[in-house]
């Protein structure tokens, strides 16, 4: 097996997820603060240090994704993160794109930035030991849109950034994120979703990209957070599935599907129906928020709360992996978080 596809194999192995803590600067710093801490890069370092030490972290997890700050910096002890991640039997990933910008001549779409400098900057991530690396859309729903330009615009990134990683030894997460945001009903994410995906993959036939050594990350297909008709987690697990299916090929590597903002009990329900169905391709999570947010709640940057912090963030793990073997149950998610 070529050297990507096993890196992307690692990435999807069964029973684990990726830990999604990759927040630039500015986000990361609106969490601290809205928790009651800092936001100073010595407290964004020691909430990722809390992270990244939590005991058997690798028991659910196969990598964590981090930003260009984090993967300067040390833990409390003074090791790179890079090197503990290692160590901690991880794979250490790093989202590389600069965010998303104003789409010129496009009414109110985005699409997302970084592809100047990207094969100088690979190249370095490589040297520091990054095995994966991560690009994110984002696709909004509304009248009129997603627009085929924004759709194309950002599927042509996608490609190219992940043509890049491939060329510098790195496996390239794909995420085409469609937001959950608006009032949409399941139907128009799943059709919107398809239509993104199916341009997605057109682009990265067309740059050469392997597909067993990338990884996808996509939205579940989900109504709107807005929208008046619920949906079952079984009505999204086939609406995601079915969506996927008829555009993704069997030959990539595999899915990780991103949490968006759903509540992290939903996110772990919706993804235990997904694995209930018969995918093609080994499916998982890469949580940022839904993995993280209790963590950050019950740790609150006092120190004395690590413990607190990083029971939370285990109890999230257990679920969702449980999640991935067949094995969640609402008794497991009442489980008491322990230290
Ligand atoms: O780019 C988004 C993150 O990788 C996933 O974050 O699960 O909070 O949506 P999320």
């Amino acid at each position: 097996m070529p050297a990507l596809a096993v890196t992307a194999a690692e990435m999807v192995a069964t029973g684990k997820g990726i830990l999604a803590a990759d927040e630039s600067v500015g986000t990361m710093s609106s969490r601290l603060e809205n928790a009651g801490v800092e936001p100073t890069a010595d407290n964004r370092a020691a909430y990722r240090a809390l992270l990244l030490t939590t005991p058997d972290l690798s028991d659910g997890v196969s990598g964590v994704i981090y930003c260009d700050e984090t993967l300067r910096q040390r833990l409390p002890d003074g090791r790179p993160f890079v090197e503990a991640t290692v160590q901690s039997g991880l794979l250490p990933g790093i989202k590389v794109d600069m965010g998303t910008k104003p789409l010129a001549g496009a009414d109110d779409e985005t699409v997302t930035e970084g592809l100047d400098g990207l094969r100088d900057r690979l190249a370095e991530y490589a040297t520091m030991g990054a095995r994966f690396a991560k690009w994110r859309a984002v696709i909004r729903i509304d009248e009129g849109k997603p627009t085929h330009q924004a759709i194309r615009a950002n599927a042509h990134a996608l490609a190219r950034y992940a043509a890049l990683c491939q060329e510098a030894g790195i496996v390239p997460i794909v995420e085409p994120e469609v937001l959950m945001d608006g009032a949409h009903s399941l139907d128009r994410c799943a059709v919107v979703t398809s239509v993104v995906l199916l341009e997605v993959m057109g682009e990265l036939r067309d740059s050469g990209v392997e597909l067993d050594g990338i990884v996808l990350k996509p939205n579940m297909v989900l109504p709107g957070q807005d929208c008046p008709d619920g949906a079952s987690s079984g009505d999204i697990a086939a609406a995601t599935l079915q969506a996927l299916s008829t555009v993704v090929p069997a030959d990539v590597a595999g899915i990780a599907f991103l949490s968006g903002g759903q509540g992290s009990v939903l996110a772990t329900e919706r993804l235990a129906a997904l694995r209930r169905l018969d995918a093609p391709w080994p499916l998982t999570f890469s949580f940022g928020r839904a993995l993280v947010d209790d963590a950050l709640a019950a740790w609150r940057g006092d120190s004395e709360r690590v413990g607190d912090g990083q029971a939370a963030l285990a109890h999230r793990v257990r679920c969702n992996s449980a999640a991935l073997s067949g094995g969640y149950s609402a008794l497991l998610e009442r489980e008491t978080v322990s230290r």
